[in-house]
């Protein structure tokens, strides 16, 4: 090809599409077909037939015509969606949009324009106007921001026009394959302070206070998340109501259930609140103290998105003073608040039901407000006295974290110091003296004849663990994986008990007959239903046999390997205190055969195994 036909060619074809693709108007003599797209004059957004997911059936929308996700943000015949190949989009004799079937004969879909109208034109905005004049002239007499389906885009408004009496509202798809009428809609409520509020049907599941006549997509900075706040991750956290009635919710207030009740209020139930089922609210403390004119007053709830508004009243220009005496004059008024609003100050006040009031982390949107909830007088000296009790506090709490880090400072001085002293050989020192000793590598290596099989007695999550260095008092699950919980120091409470019983320590136990330590030995006693034999012959005779073998069987109950077969140290006190309480059966302890360091180390020299069995093996092949 010769190359300036090539390029004469490029360039008709460039022009061609340029115009193909800029046509954003509609006009009585032109229609379009499935398959060719209506582009807004900046090339934002375009209006086509599409399906949606892996629906087959044809719709006419407007999506983002940049986005390469189909990103539809309206949809015409939402509703009834068309069968066949062949539909049309065009103006009708009456200026009215409408979708044809393929047939032509049958109406899928029209407008409801107000007056004639010569042209439909798609705006860059993403807004769909029928115009009186030809080629998107004139006034508007109908727009698709007029019919929002599941999308808020700027400029777009929700709320009801009041000069038309039209309602604008959002509501969901059915699915991401049906583009029909959800059960989700997404309203602003008219009342003396407006709020917007996702209904799942026709109940409220979510709301967003407003201090705005009608809210615009973009002063509430959703914009296209508005799809978020319809389909997105749901937590329950958001939900309407979440705490009830007078009840607060506060994700971050450091407690594992995020509801609380407002100053002056307490849980309805207890029993559903400890199940964590706040739906049943808060109730007043103190309901026969009334609030009338007797030293009440009000209580700061910093940050709160405020309650729901659809009863509140609303005060213009009052300042911070005149809308607490408002609020303190009637004797119903429950909690006020005020804002800075777009037209000047506002105070509200409110009456009734506390509803879904939350802390909110930060202060955005319109939300975020210091509500004022007003409380008896007992509950305001009350607060008062812990409030100063909380400085005091704060104080002593500085303090004694100034005098603990000193302290440790000086401790670990003082340790540095010793260590240095003592050198490498730790052998040297008084070990009967020290509990919980530091072990050097030497020591470890000789202790665990240079970390041989034979010694190791199990492998946990920081690797394995030789014979050896448990003192008697450590829990196996601490030892082995590290895990410390309070069920660890009922192992070691346990392992008192039975060295109180039987007056030896676990830690040196003997036994001619066996390898096992003093757990191990008070457990095949028990077993052998001679428990009484553990006892220390001092104390033969000076307590209730029935008494001291109770004893026994808490402390092995308290050493039982699992940590969740070991009592909580309530039930240990309770068992402690009645005869009453039938106890379980205790299992097999934990760390029943491990022996000191250094006889390990002598006992590891002479092939000794842990098992019993294998002891008598090993003494024969000693010979
Ligand atoms: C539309 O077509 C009619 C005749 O069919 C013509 O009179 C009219 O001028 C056309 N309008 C435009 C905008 O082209
Ligand atoms: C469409 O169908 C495919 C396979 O049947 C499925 O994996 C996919 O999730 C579907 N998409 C939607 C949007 O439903
Ligand atoms: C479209 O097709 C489905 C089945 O494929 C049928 O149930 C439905 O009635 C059809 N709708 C129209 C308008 O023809
Ligand atoms: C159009 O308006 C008429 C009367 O005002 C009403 O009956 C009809 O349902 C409307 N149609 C649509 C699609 O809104
Ligand atoms: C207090 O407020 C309630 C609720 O708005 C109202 O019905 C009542 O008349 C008010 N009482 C006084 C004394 O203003």
């Amino acid at each position: 090809m010769n190359p300036e036909k090539w390029v004469f060619n490029l360039l008709l074809s460039f022009l061609f599409l340029r115009i193909c693709t800029s046509i954003d108007t509609l006009t009585t003599n032109r229609s379009i077909k499935d398959g060719n797209v209506l582009v807004s004059s900046g090339e934002t957004f375009a209006l086509g037939f599409f399906s949606p997911g892996n629906s087959s059936r044809r719709y006419v929308g407007i999506w983002y015509n940049k986005i390469p996700e189909h990103t539809v943000v309206w949809v015409a015949n939402r509703n009834s969606g068309i069968n066949g190949t062949s539909r049309v989009l065009s103006l009708n004799g009456d200026g009215n949009l409408v979708i044809y079937d393929n047939t032509r004969r049958c109406t899928v879909w029209q407008t409801n324009a107000s007056a004639v109208s010569f042209s439909a034109r798609l705006l860059d905005s993403g807004n769909l106007v029928l115009f009186q004049g030809d080629r998107g002239s004139g006034g508007g007499v109908w727009q698709s921001f007029d019919h929002p389906t599941n999308n808020v885009l700027p400029n777009m408004k929700i709320g009801l026009d009041r000069r038309t009496g039209l309602e604008r509202f959002l509501t969901s798809w059915k699915s991401r394959d049906d583009p029909s009428t959800g059960e989700y809609s997404f309203r602003l409520e008219l009342n003396e302070l407006p709020q917007l509020i996702l209904f799942k049907g026709s109940t409220r599941i979510w709301r967003l206070p407003t201090l705005l006549g009608t809210a615009k997509a973009e002063d509430m900075a959703m914009g296209r998340q508005m799809g978020r706040v319809l389909f997105g991750p749901w937590r329950p956290m958001f939900a309407y109501g979440r705490c009830g009635a007078y009840g607060f919710c506060d994700p971050n207030n450091g407690q594992d259930f995020e509801c609380a009740c407002l100053p002056g209020y307490e849980p309805k139930s207890t029993e559903e609140w400890n199940l964590r089922d706040a739906s049943g609210g808060c109730i007043k403390k103190r309901r026969e103290l009334s609030m009338c004119g007797i030293g009440e007053g009000f209580v700061e709830v910093a940050d709160t998105k405020i309650p729901d508004s659809s009863k509140a009243h609303v005060w213009m220009s009052l300042s911070m003073h005149e809308c607490k005496d408002e609020c303190l004059r009637n004797c119903s008024c429950l909690a006020y608040t005020r804002a800075e609003g777009r037209e000047g100050a506002i105070c509200v006040t409110w009456y009734e039901n506390l509803m879904d009031v939350k802390r909110y982390v930060r202060r955005f949107l319109d939300g975020g407000l210091d509500l004022y909830v007003r409380v008896d007088a007992v509950e305001l000296a009350q607060r008062r006295k812990s409030r100063r009790l909380k400085q005091k506090k704060v104080a002593v709490v500085v303090a004694s974290v100034v005098l603990t880090s000193l302290l440790f400072i000086i401790l670990v001085g003082w340790l540095v110091m010793k260590k240095r002293r003592r050198g490498i050989d730790i052998q040297d020192s008084d070990e009967e003296n020290v509990e919980l000793p530091i072990f050097d590598m030497v020591t470890l290596a000789g202790a665990t004849n240079n970390f041989s099989d034979t010694n190791k007695i199990g492998k946990g999550g920081f690797g394995s663990v030789y014979k050896v260095i448990l003192f008697g008092y450590m829990a196996p699950e601490y030892a082995i994986d590290g895990l410390f919980s309070t069920k660890s120091d009922i192992f070691s409470f346990g392992v008192i008990v039975l060295e109180i019983m039987s007056g030896k320590r676990n830690r040196k136990f003997h036994h001619a007959d066996h390898d096992l330590n003093l757990l191990g030995h008070a457990w095949k006693l028990w077993m052998d239903g001679k428990a009484f034999e553990l006892i220390d012959p001092v104390m033969e005779g000076s307590f209730p046999m029935s008494k001291v073998l109770r004893c026994i069987q808490i402390g092995l109950l308290c050493v039982q390997k699992c940590p969740e077969d070991r009592p909580t140290m309530s039930s240990v006190v309770i068992m402690l205190v009645s005869d009453i309480v039938v106890l379980p059966q205790p299992n097999q302890p934990g760390f029943y055969i491990e022996r000191t360091s250094k006889e390990t180390h002598e006992r590891s020299q002479a092939q000794y195994s842990p098992s019993i069995n294998e002891v008598t093996m090993t003494h024969l092949e000693a010979r």
